[in-house]
């Protein structure tokens, strides 16, 4: 739009704005109305309209995502299960076995230090089964060349986007190794 274009629309949204006024002019006695007021108002309102949906909206994005990383890190509890075979795991190597379900493969490393770590065998990626890589010490999916630590489950690279689901385990004092519950992993990278 030229600037002589651009006046005359300007002049005419102000000839328009005073014929207004001339025309309401008989009637502001007795109905006495600031239309300077009325914007202020509009204006406000429309402020306290926009306060009043951002807080709402933040507030309730504030609660989904707290909700959502309360439901990614809950321990689930399932019937406890004898991992057998787990007594005899040296330190540095590991097993398989199935948790909770027939359905579900789970795999349970032996660090080197003795401790016992156990994980679903999914791969948080696209689910294929990892395995433990024993030179490495570190669990490994050999479809998109990812890996994990052993001792947390966290993605130590690739692409993965959460750590491995945890399975909670006990060891009994006659050295028994029981699988007890699921812990679904958070959003962590190591
Ligand atoms: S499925 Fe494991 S890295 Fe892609």
């Amino acid at each position: 739009m030229s600037s002589n274009n651009l006046n005359s629309a300007i002049d005419k949204v102000l000839s328009d704005e005073s014929d207004v006024r001339e025309a309401t002019s008989p009637h502001q006695r007795d109905f006495p109305y600031e239309r300077d007021g009325e914007a202020q108002v509009t204006r406000r309102e429309f402020c306290n309209f926009l306060a009043v949906t951002s807080t709402a909206l933040f507030v309730s994005s504030g609660g989904f995502a707290a909700k959502s990383l309360y439901d990614s890190q809950k321990t689930e509890v399932l019937p406890a299960m004898k991992i057998e075979e787990a007594v005899t795991l040296k330190p540095g190597s590991a097993l398989n076995f199935r948790y909770p379900t027939e359905n579900d493969s789970a795999i349970l490393v032996r660090s080197g230090d003795g401790e016992y770590y156990a994980y679903g065998q999914k791969c948080t990626h696209l689910a294929c089964p990892v395995y433990f890589e024993k030179d490495a010490q570190r669990l490994e999916c050999p479809c998109h060349e990812a890996g994990f630590d052993v001792k947390t489950g966290n993605v130590l690279y690739g692409p993965p986007p959460r750590p491995l689901d945890k399975i909670a385990i006990e060891v009994k004092d006659n050295g028994e190794v029981w699988a007890t519950g699921r812990e679904v992993g958070g959003w962590e990278r190591a």
